[in-house]
């Protein structure tokens, strides 16, 4: 990351994922990183997005380590409590639809809630969120998926309004939606029939170098791996 003060640091929570994993790696391979700190639900501290005392603790327990230049939440669920995403209106059911709320939109503002504090007030400084194209309501063409799709578009609303409230005190942070592409996980794998897909690895990578040149905006960038943007 070339644009980030040299021996920067580094969080990514969501690390016991196939993208949180690739991004931690790659950070790790930067010289240009001093310390990449990994943060899941099985690790210690742990990190439930279901339960905000378990993100306080663990922002607080990063936070003498800190700050941190860099942070990326790859954390997010399709596939929850045994249920796959809605194909028609008809399947929709009210406890399923919350849970998705649950993981993907408000554990994502409640993310945001306790770790933006934990980036730097001066300087370059990014934080990047997993979110995915089917969040993108101008973009939605195919239908179905309406719990994942909505708590998707939530969690950028949620991120962009915290993005207009950050970006006030720290003019050089980036904010950043990312879509990584159709990558092989186990959240994903019930669906590649049909799709082209690359590596977490390849995404990754595409991920860091596009948000190594995403300027400073009031407010968040929504964007891929090839660092194009994605309408809201
Ligand atoms: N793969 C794709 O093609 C694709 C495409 C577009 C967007 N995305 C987005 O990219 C992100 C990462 O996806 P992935 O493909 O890497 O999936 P993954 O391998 O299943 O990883 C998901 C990560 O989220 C964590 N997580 C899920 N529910 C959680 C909860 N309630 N509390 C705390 N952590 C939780 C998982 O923790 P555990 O290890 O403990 O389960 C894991 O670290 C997601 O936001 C996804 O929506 C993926």
């Amino acid at each position: 990351m070339k644009h980030l003060p040299e021996g920067y640091r580094a969080l990514v929570l969501g690390a016991s994922g196939t993208l949180g994993s690739a991004l931690k790696a790659a950070l790790e391979a930067d010289p240009r990183c001093a310390t990449v700190t990994g943060l899941s639900r099985r690790g210690t501290p742990p990190l439930v997005l279901e339960d905000e005392a378990t993100l306080r603790a663990a922002a607080e327990a990063m936070r003498e380590a800190g700050p941190y230049a860099l942070i990326l939440d790859a954390c997010g669920a399709l596939r929850l409590d045994g249920r796959g995403p809605e194909k028609r209106l008809d399947d929709l059911d009210p406890r399923a639809l919350a849970r998705s709320f649950e993981v993907n939109a408000i554990g994502r503002a409640l993310v945001l809630k306790h770790f933006i504090p934990l980036l730097p007030r001066q300087g370059r400084c990014i934080f990047g969120v997993l979110s995915a194209r089917v969040g993108s309501i101008s973009d939605n063409r195919a239908g179905g998926w309406y719990g994942y799709r909505a708590a998707k578009a939530a969690g950028n609303m949620l991120l962009q309004t915290a993005a207009i409230e950050c970006t006030r005190s720290r003019p050089e942070a980036v904010f950043a939606a990312l879509q990584p592409g159709t990558v092989p996980s186990p959240l994903s794998a019930p669906f590649l029939a049909g799709h082209p897909t690359v590596s977490a690895e390849e995404a990754a990578q595409g991920l860091l170098a596009a948000l190594d040149t995403l300027p400073a905006q009031r407010g968040a960038s929504f964007i891929d791996a090839k660092g194009q943007a994605i309408p809201w």
